[in-house]
């Protein structure tokens, strides 16, 4: 059916009709009982009864179906100069064989596997090799510093870690086993046993009776054949940052996840089996579980493990030299990738360099699209550029241009239509539905499509607090915007403290917890400015305790290095300054919004409710110190 809009309004009236026709693309060990069972709590879930195995759809199958030969992934990493391809006969061998070193150390259905790894096919094998056992796998960005993963370990419970020597960053090598072993030292939950992937960069020591060497282990193992699961049972847990220090464990189940991912490869992206495709992003991302490891490969395509940068990994033709080396048809990365190629590379002239002629579009997503990025990279690419919005929670674009069903007219600065099975509607702060233009909540009317989060991971209470009780029968998308009155959706910010860092998403009240945990500091406020490279920076405002006198370059560094260790170098935390006192409502609220738009030097009004309107002057001084509020 090449007709979006008759297919949307077909996938709100009849979702079960629309996503059983979709899940008969995949193989099902049992039948479901019933595509949609809406009595669930505390959400509907999809394909209740059914079983199948997401690794057996995502590898084995193509090789039963011939495409052995194939390749299924290939590994390209300018930073250490490696390139190699698995076919899926190879990825299927080494699957199996990870999944019986796994299954060597007890684990089963249901148990949890801790990834800690950089960019190497070790990453999508483990999680594939889980996933095979039935077993339930969280991947940890590597970015983050060693409190982080023990969070995560605590909360996951992983009965096993996997993780490697090292990570390679353009500018050093993070070694990766110390920040293991102080977050296991850190952490009240221990798991039974490592296994790490020496690589020949940084040596690991192995701690004996719980480490083992990857290679050695593998060398030892008998392959594990697929289990079959329920539709329903915990394929991963993804954390994801929410308001507070405690990140959200968002869980993604087997089924709904495999039926609506293949869905969206050809719809959305337009792509089919024996295609390239690349996602330039990270395991340790949403986008890097749904469309490096877990699309690409339930839709037999080709998918890129790609470990460097868009510049400086050698330079900002990085991106164009794999392109036209593995003949990519679909590109997915942040704006934030193409606004650092643009900066080092105006002109384009790096492109002249590289064949692109098989490339098809350039998908954009993470963060919000500034229309001038979205310019540049259509007019020098001179393809179709897509921006689609989704988030960790949804797993897959809640609004997209459907590309495979009917290429709509492109709004540069919206991300185009709401996707099937997405009710999207814009809501007042009291809950009323808003007219075309106006702005509001964005929420989804339930029940969410297939592979949206069914929960958090062992707390269902703060998933129905976090998203389900705002506006009952809704779910809380944190975003702020409007529909226009050609349907298209503009996501215009967040309605919480979430900010987004070079298409990162980070909580600022996890950074305030950790600024607040110095010893010299009262209290703080911390807040996302604009930045013309990342999007939005994290910036700090500290209030000093009573007494306690510090010289400014002094605490500076002491803070930037605590956020630096406690939640990591991702969070790109390098902006902070000291003032007497933060502006605040009379009810004693602190105005981060208000401060914002002077660090953004965007008009603003004063707020009736503050306390003491004096207090913005000094505001401003404190941030045009570190170069904002210069307008
Ligand atoms: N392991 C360890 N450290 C990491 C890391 C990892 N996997 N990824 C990033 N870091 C570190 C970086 O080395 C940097 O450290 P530094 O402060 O010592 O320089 C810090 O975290 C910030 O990293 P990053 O935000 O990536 O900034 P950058 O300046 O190194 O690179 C871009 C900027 C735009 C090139 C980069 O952010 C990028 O490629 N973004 C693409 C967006 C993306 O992949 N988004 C994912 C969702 S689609
Ligand atoms: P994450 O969970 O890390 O994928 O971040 C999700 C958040 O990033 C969303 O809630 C939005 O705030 C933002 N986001 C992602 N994609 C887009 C987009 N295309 N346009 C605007 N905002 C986006």
């Amino acid at each position: 059916m090449n007709d979006y809009q008759a297919l949307y309004r077909r996938s709100l009236a009849d979702p079960a009709g629309f996503w059983g026709d979709a899940a008969t693309a995949l193989h099902w060990d049992k039948p479901w009982d019933t595509v949609l069972d809406l009595d669930a709590k505390p959400v509907p879930r999809w394909f209740a009864g059914g079983e199948l195995n997401t690794c057996y759809n995502a590898v084995d199958r193509h090789v039963e179906m011939g495409r052995g030969n194939q390749a299924a992934l290939i590994y390209d990493s300018p930073v250490t100069g490696q390139k190699q391809t698995y076919t899926y006969a190879e990825l299927r061998d080494a699957v199996a064989r990870f999944a019986g070193t796994l299954r060597a150390q007890g684990v089963g259905r249901g148990d949890r596997v801790l990834i800690y790894l950089p960019m190497i096919p070790e990453a999508a094998i483990a999680m594939l090799a889980s996933a095979r056992l039935g077993a339930v796998h969280s991947v940890v960005f590597g970015g983050f510093a060693a409190n982080e993963l023990a969070t995560r370990i605590n909360d996951a419970k992983p009965k096993v870690i996997v993780s490697a020597s090292c990570g390679i960053e353009p500018n050093r090598v993070v070694v990766y086993k110390p920040l293991l072993d102080e977050a296991i030292a850190g952490a009240t939950h221990k798991p039974e046993a490592c296994i790490i992937k020496a690589r020949p960069q940084a040596e690991a020591a192995l701690m004996e009776g719980r480490d083992l060497d990857w290679d050695s282990a593998m060398a030892e193992a008998q392959p594990a054949a697929c289990v079959a699961v329920k539709a329903t049972d915990p394929l991963y847990i993804l954390y994801t940052s929410g308001t507070t220090g405690q990140p959200k464990g968002v869980v993604r189940d087997n089924g709904g996840h495999a039926v609506a991912l293949h869905w969206t490869m050809k719809n959305i992206y337009n792509v089919e089996a024996g295609d390239v495709y690349w996602a330039a992003s990270d395991v340790g991302w949403v986008v890097g579980h749904s469309y490096i490891v877990y699309a690409p490969l339930l839709a037999g395509c080709t998918t890129i493990l790609y470990e460097g940068k868009p510049v400086g990994t050698p330079d900002p033709g990085a991106f164009w030299r794999v392109i036209s080396e593995h003949r990519v048809k679909v590109l997915f990365t942040a704006p934030t990738a193409f606004r650092a190629i643009k900066k080092e590379d105006p002109e384009g002239e790096y492109l002249q360099k590289y064949d692109l002629s098989g490339m098809q579009t350039l998908f954009l997503a993470g963060e919000r699209c500034d229309p001038d990025t979205l310019f540049w990279a259509r007019e020098k690419l001179g393809m179709p550029v897509v921006d689609h919005w989704w988030q960790t929670e949804t797993g897959w674009a809640i609004a997209a241009n459907p590309m495979g069903i009917q290429p709509m007219e492109i709004k540069p600065g919206s991300p185009t239509v709401a996707m099937p099975g997405y009710d999207v509607r814009i809501l007042s702060d009291q809950g009323d539905e808003l007219a075309d233009g106006q702005m509001g909540n964005i929420v989804i009317k339930l029940p969410l499509p297939p592979a949206c989060l069914p929960t958090l991971w062992g707390n269902d209470q703060r998933f129905i607090d976090s998203y389900l009780s705002k506006y009952p029968g809704y779910y809380l998308t944190g975003d702020a915007g409007y529909r226009d009155a050609d349907g298209y959706l503009w996501i215009m910010s967040r309605t919480d403290d979430v900010i987004n860092v070079a298409g990162h998403r980070l909580s600022t009240g996890a950074i305030e917890e950790v600024l607040a945990g110095h010893q010299d500091v009262a209290e703080c406020a911390v807040m996302g400015v604009a930045d013309d490279m990342k999007g939005q920076l994290p910036l700090g405002l500290v209030v000093l305790k009573a007494g306690a006198s510090r010289d400014e370059r002094e605490l500076q560094s002491e803070l930037v290095q605590r956020v630096r260790d406690q939640i990591g170098p991702v969070a790109a935390f390098k902006l902070v300054a000291t003032v007497k006192r933060l502006p605040k409502t009379r009810s004693g609220k602190i105005l981060r919004g208000t401060m914002v738009k002077i660090a953004d030097s965007e008009e603003y009004k004063m707020p009736a409710t503050i306390d003491d309107p004096s207090i913005l002057d000094e505001i401003a001084e404190a941030l045009r110190t570190l170069g904002y509020a210069k307008g």
